[in-house]
């Protein structure tokens, strides 16, 4: 069967890069914007999303790298989704391993905020993955399949058009030693059956990216596996060049 989903490839520029830099890096990305190309979704710090997207109107996709599980209101230091969204901010990551072991608060928070988030009209891009730990232990899939069932409780198969999945296993995140392609790919069929078996056939459809020191050298293999059809950038979004080339891995 013809793979007919979107090709995504996001950057999560994690708590980098000065606003006053921001338009300069995004100048450098040097992106020939066509329909071949995959969307490209750049998940900049709360900061620098109003200037960017005022300022770069062709091409790119923006989106937020965490958001509030609840409406506007007195949450002092907290984001609403609802902020996002006037932006015209399209996207926002949620559940990212980062967020989830600096706050002890953060796994319980995750199903209220996807839906707070679908709910104001934001895609979301939810991560899942498991520790080093558990890899070691042959326990990933028994692992990740618990978080979709505790994550994902609050929303149901008409969601999944807003929903994008990122898997990222936490050994690969900034460490240099990315999973395996076939690693990845058994991962990533694996998320899209149980997301079947949970929600159904509009499983198919879900665009599941990989996340995880993905760079110019090892994506042109991670790209050619079927259930992959993305990847959440960290650490090479921040360099133009190697950027460009992962993007232009998924071009189609
Ligand atoms: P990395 O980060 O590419 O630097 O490993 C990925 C992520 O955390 O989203």
């Amino acid at each position: 069967m013809q793979n007919i989903r979107l090709k995504v490839v996001a950057a999560n520029w994690k708590m980098n890069v000065l606003p006053s830099l921001a338009i300069e890096l995004m100048t450098q990305y040097d992106i020939d914007f066509n329909e071949s190309q995959p969307q490209i979704v750049i998940c900049a710090p709360f900061t620098h999303l109003c200037n960017l997207i005022e300022k770069v109107k062709y091409g790119f996709h923006f989106g937020a790298q965490n958001c509030s599980s609840e409406k506007m209101g007195a949450y002092t230091g907290e984001i609403a989704p609802e902020m996002l969204k006037d932006l015209n901010c399209t996207h926002v990551i949620i559940g990212h391993s980062e967020v989830r072991q600096r706050n002890s608060f953060e796994n319980h928070q995750i199903p209220a905020k996807i839906r707070r988030a679908l709910d104001s009209g934001l895609k979301v891009i939810y991560c899942c993955g498991e520790h080093l730990e558990t890899r070691i232990a042959n326990q990933e899939s028994i692992y990740v399949e618990n978080q979709l069932r505790d994550d994902l409780r609050q929303i149901a198969e008409a969601d999944l058009e807003n929903m994008l999945i990122a898997y990222e296993p936490i050994w690969a995140i900034g460490t240099g030693q990315h999973a395996l392609p076939e690693q990845a790919q058994n991962m990533h069929a694996f998320i899209r059956k149980t997301m079947a078996e949970k929600f159904g056939k509009s499983a198919e459809q879900l665009s599941i990216l990989y996340g995880g020191s993905v760079n110019a050298s090892n994506v042109n293999q991670l790209s050619q596996m079927p259930d992959i059809d993305g990847v959440l950038v960290g650490g090479s979004s921040l360099k133009p060049i190697e950027f460009k080339s992962i993007c232009s891995a998924f071009i189609q």
